[in-house]
């Protein structure tokens, strides 16, 4: 259940401007919780001149910044942190490692210590954590035991296969990847995501950290410059520029796609729920969908030709092939439950994409 009220609760939020962050600014104002942002209006996600119209205190710094953040923090005196700001490409974090570790590792650790200067600490600290890593996540082999196949080899995409094997050659099942299964990241991006896990798990300090693994997060406000991330946003982007859609692999990719006010609504819970506190917990649908049905829909609710779309067979190193999270934990202790269906979800979706592009 939503809390009433959160008054007063001084909420920290860094990457409150992005596209979650700023959604979960909304509620939480609307919950009536004193707001911070901080964040440094990265141009690749905000363009060169944002013009940011939030609730709250906005102060414009980088996590690496250790002096900028510790003068925000006691500004702010925060009694809950929720951390957002994050370098979030999984393909880029391939090319520019420094800055991905910089930022994602080097970023969370500057917090913590911030954090721990203060003289009266947070009782919690909310971590956007990811899907990516698990990897390839849970699958079932032949003899109905679950395994995590390790990363697929770019000399196997090349030859088109995309799929998983075990080592006598069998077909793997993928199943919904429960959080206890052991993490075993394919890209910079999830190494450095696991990285801040475990510095928030493995610091001495006197708050309890909230890890929310999400899936992927999709809907109005997700950065429709930034050519790094969000699948969806990318497709409706190039699809109403005029282009053809580039299915990678053979199309059966498939991702748990989750609306973005359900993820805000996880993340609210995760602000007060006592049962989450220490707790690693997968934020998702628990449902699947494959990148060329997911293109199909967005052309559809665009008004525009199912035939934009071309199946490439090109691929990416450190890209997964299915994603699906098992939300039992998410039900039990957060007491939440996504209920924005797909459909209703990418109509909103490609509105907000029309209206931002017209
Ligand atoms: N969107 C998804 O599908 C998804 C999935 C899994 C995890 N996550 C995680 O959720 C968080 C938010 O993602 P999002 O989709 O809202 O991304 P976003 O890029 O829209 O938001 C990130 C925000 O962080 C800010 N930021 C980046 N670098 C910064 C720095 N050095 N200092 C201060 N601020 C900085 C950016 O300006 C931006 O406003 C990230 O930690 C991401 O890893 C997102």
């Amino acid at each position: 259940m939503p809390p009433q009220s959160m008054k007063g609760e001084r909420v920290f939020i860094t990457g409150g401007a992005g596209f979650i962050g700023s959604r979960l600014v909304q509620a939480l104002a609307a919950l009536n919780a004193d707001i911070t942002i901080f964040d440094n209006l990265l141009q690749q996600v905000h363009g060169p001149s944002p013009v940011i119209d939030l609730p709250g205190r906005m102060i414009v710094g980088d996590i690496r910044d250790a002096a900028a953040l510790a003068g925000a923090l006691g500004e702010c005196r925060p009694t809950i942190v929720v951390h957002l700001a994050a370098e979030t490409g999984t393909g880029q974090s391939a090319d520019e490692p420094v800055r991905y570790v910089d930022v994602n590792v080097g970023g969370t650790a500057r917090l913590i210590e911030a954090l721990k200067q203060l003289k009266d600490a947070p009782s919690r600290v909310v971590l956007a954590a990811t899907r990516a890593v698990y990897g390839e996540g849970a699958y079932l082999d032949n003899a109905g035991r679950t395994t995590v196949p390790l990363p697929r080899q770019p000399s196997e995409m090349a030859r088109g296969v995309f799929d998983l094997y075990d080592k006598e050659g069998n077909l793997l099942t993928p199943i919904p990847t429960p959080e206890h299964v052991p993490p075993a990241p394919g890209s910079v991006y999830g190494s450095s995501k696991l990285m801040q896990e475990y510095l928030l798990q493995q610091v001495a300090a006197p708050w309890q950290a909230v890890i929310l693994r999400l899936q992927n997060v999709y809907g109005p406000g997700q950065s429709l410059r930034n050519p790094y991330t969000g699948v969806l946003s990318i497709f409706c982007q190039q699809a109403l520029a005029g282009r053809t859609l580039n299915i990678f692999e053979d199309g059966n990719i498939h991702r748990d796609f989750v609306f973005v006010d359900d993820v805000v609504a996880a993340f609210v819970a995760a602000c007060h729920e006592p049962g989450a506190l220490g707790r690693t917990i997968n934020i998702g649908t628990g449902e699947r969908t494959s990148i060329h049905d997911a293109a199909i829909l967005i052309l559809r609710s665009l008004g525009l030709p199912t035939e934009r779309l071309a199946i490439s067979g090109e691929y990416r190193a450190g890209d997964i092939r299915h994603a699906v999270a098992d939300i039992t934990l998410a039900r039990a202790l957060l007491k939440w439950t996504p209920n924005t269906s797909f459909s209703r979800g990418i109509a909103q979706l490609s509105a907000w994409s029309m209206r931002e592009t017209t």
